[in-house]
């Protein structure tokens, strides 16, 4: 094929685009990129098929054995481009202070000066894809739309599965919607006569949000949240400063359905940082002992949560698929997660059998051989004495939604479900118990925004270190902290203006461990037992114990049907040692500091009560 000089392509849409200013923007982005040809995504089987066959042909992609997993490929990144970015994340807005301590922040003029000569050309040799999409159910009034501009038909065919994508948001937009331009490029020109990388990138990395014209521009990154700009970038960045301006939230929340045997239902929204078990609370399957109870998904990673004329809070999942991380999923911890994995998967970073299927750690016994995530010959024995890893450990996986055999009835219900609990919880190895109850909404801020987490391998940087990540949001707050607490403690204050009644917000902590070094809660599907004791206290049923930092379950009154847990192992994950909390509480004064300004004066007092009731 015969393309125009770059700066010459004619931008014509297909007749289903009938909107001017995207037109005009598209050309501009166009002008500035100069890709070799634009394609108009329609969103259709046929061209996902096509998509995917370009991707085996680049070497991007290679088809799984169709007989194992059916219409399933496995794409293996760069080594140097396989997680979040935390350190090249930006938000830039107009004032410092708008985009807070916790975030990495630069002029927007001075960043739009730095990213144009990045910009310029970046797309040579390549197509730019127009990828329309929305976040929410299309015609939802709780949904928006975006349209992504990328050089990466990975990025296309991940945003298919991973939201709306087609030619229907057009119908919706119009001739005059609004959308949130979201432009990406993998910043690798392909100079004519040169190979391309199955996997290309740059060692130069840009996510940049700009707040107030609600623009996101990212550069030299393929992989999740950097790319797929719904997900973190709009979805929770952006959306999050327009929820604080319109008066809703956007979180970093599974949504779960609990049904009791009675057909009592509740739904929960649960938020715990990155790669800390999520997707598996979202499809929990009860342990015995709950026989008749049934946990059905909403969403695994993302909630927008808006208050009805009812006083209560209903939340959607924007999303329409499932960006999972790999290790650790077995039939065992996420039995539902493996049945949705069966067919139509896009695997990321995870190692290739023999047979021409996948593998990663923990997903039960390891090969004899296969191709590690590098492309490198691994097999058992190998990597015991060299410690490499088969499947990255922040590989994952893309699949719809709707292969979830737990998929909740109303996981796709524009007007959302209204959520009676919140749980925040952080991954700690110590100090913090297994559950505790707030004793009302202030107190579950304060519990929230001082939580603590080890971190995971869905970023890049130091593995393992406790930092606070309040609300599991330090990464995805698109606005200033402190503003963001103000916000959760204001819609607190109009939600209970209304006399309803308030979620209920609790913390968890599934991975606390014994001198041993092991896990002494054995989590996942045993997590019910918790989430029944939750249930119990919305219903009035459960007393608890009133102690320093809220409320918490005696052993007693968890149901321990079908699981040998002693009241000894029951101390070792719920008491408390007082240096440790001592400690704890001088962390959330160091954050304090840091978010001195705008703080809420309600949290500090929080934090002297608190303090008060330890040393009483
Ligand atoms: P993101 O997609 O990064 O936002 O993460 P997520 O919160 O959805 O994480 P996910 O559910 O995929 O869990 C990631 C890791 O946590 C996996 O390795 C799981 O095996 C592990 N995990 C999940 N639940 C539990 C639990 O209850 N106990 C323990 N010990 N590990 C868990
Ligand atoms: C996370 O890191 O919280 C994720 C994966 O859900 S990513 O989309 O890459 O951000
Ligand atoms: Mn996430």
């Amino acid at each position: 094929m015969n393309a125009p000089a770059n700066h010459e392509l004619s931008v014509k849409p297909p007749s289903f685009v009938q909107h001017p200013k995207l037109v005009a923007w598209v050309s501009d982005m166009v002008a500035l990129c100069k890709p070799n040809a634009v394609h108009w995504c329609d969103g259709s089987e046929e061209e996902y098929q096509n998509f995917c066959d370009l991707l085996v042909k680049a070497g991007t992609f290679k088809k799984l054995n169709p007989a194992i997993r059916p219409n399933s490929y496995l794409a293996c990144s760069d080594p140097t481009d396989v997680a979040r970015v935390e350190d090249r994340t930006f938000i830039c807005s107009k004032e410092k202070n708008q985009a807070g301590p916790t975030n990495n922040w630069m002029d927007p003029d001075e960043m739009r000066k730095t990213l144009h000569p990045l910009f310029d050309g970046c797309m040579r040799g390549r197509t730019l894809y127009v990828v329309p999409f929305s976040m929410g159910p299309l015609n939802s009034p709780i949904s928006h739309i975006g349209i992504e501009l990328s050089d990466s038909p990975y990025v296309a065919v991940n945003m298919r599965m991973m939201t709306r994508m087609g030619k229907d948001v057009y119908k919706v937009l119009g001739s005059h919607g609004e959308f949130v331009p979201c432009v990406h490029t993998v910043g690798a020109p392909l100079l004519e006569g040169h190979k391309d990388s199955s996997w290309p990138c740059n060692k130069t990395k840009y996510i940049v949000h700009y707040p107030e014209t609600r623009e996101i521009w990212s550069f030299g990154s393929g992989y999740g949240g950097n790319a797929l700009l719904g997900k973190k970038c709009f979805a929770l960045r952006i959306a999050s400063i327009m929820g604080h301006d319109e008066g809703w939230l956007a979180e970093h929340m599974l949504i779960l359905g609990v049904t009791s045997p009675e057909g009592k239902k509740y739904h929960v929204a649960a938020a715990f940082p990155s790669a800390c078990g999520k997707t598996n609370f979202a499809m929990l399957i009860p342990p015995k002992g709950f026989e008749g109870w049934r946990v059905t998904t909403i969403g695994d990673d993302i909630a927008w949560i808006k208050p009805g004329k009812d006083g209560r809070l209903y939340a959607i999942n924007p999303e329409a698929g499932y960006f999972g991380v790999a290790p650790g999923t077995n039939e065992e911890t996420n039995p539902n997660c493996m049945m949705s994995l069966k067919r139509d998967v896009i695997f990321t970073n995870v190692a290739l059998t023999d047979d021409g299927d996948v593998w990663w750690e923990g997903m039960g016994p390891a090969p004899a051989h296969c191709i590690d995530w590098q492309g490198k010959d691994w097999s058992p024995e190998t990597a015991k004495e060299s410690g490499a890893k088969a499947a990255h450990p922040n590989a994952r996986f893309t699949v719809a939604a709707t292969n979830n055999p737990a998929i909740d009835a109303a996981w796709d219900d524009p007007k959302g479900v209204a959520i009676d609990a919140f749980i925040f919880g952080g991954r700690r190895s110590n100090t913090v118990p297994l559950v505790t109850e707030a004793r009302d909404w202030v107190e579950g801020v304060y519990m929230a925004a001082t939580m603590g987490s080890e971190t995971t391998a869905a970023a890049t940087g130091a593995q393992g270190v406790v930092r606070r990540d309040p609300f599991a949001m330090i990464p995805f707050a698109g606005y200033n902290m402190s503003d963001y607490f103000q916000h959760w403690l204001n819609m607190g204050e109009k939600l209970a203006a209304t006399g309803a009644t308030l979620p209920k917000i609790f913390t968890t902590n599934w991975f606390r461990k014994g001198p041993d070094g092991k896990f002494v809660w054995p989590g996942y599907s045993e997590n019910m037992r918790v989430l029944k004791w939750m249930i119990d206290r919305i219903e009035g049923k459960a007393k608890g114990v009133d102690n320093v930092f809220g409320i918490s379950p005696s052993y007693t009154e968890i149901n321990w049907k079908g699981l040998n847990f002693d009241q000894s192992l029951f101390d070792q994950v719920t008491l408390f040692d007082k240096d440790l909390i001592v400690k704890e509480l001088e962390l959330h004064g160091e954050l304090f500091e840091q978010l001195a300004y705008h703080l809420p004066p309600a949290l500090s007092k929080t934090k002297e009560k608190l303090e008060e009731r330890l040393h009483a």
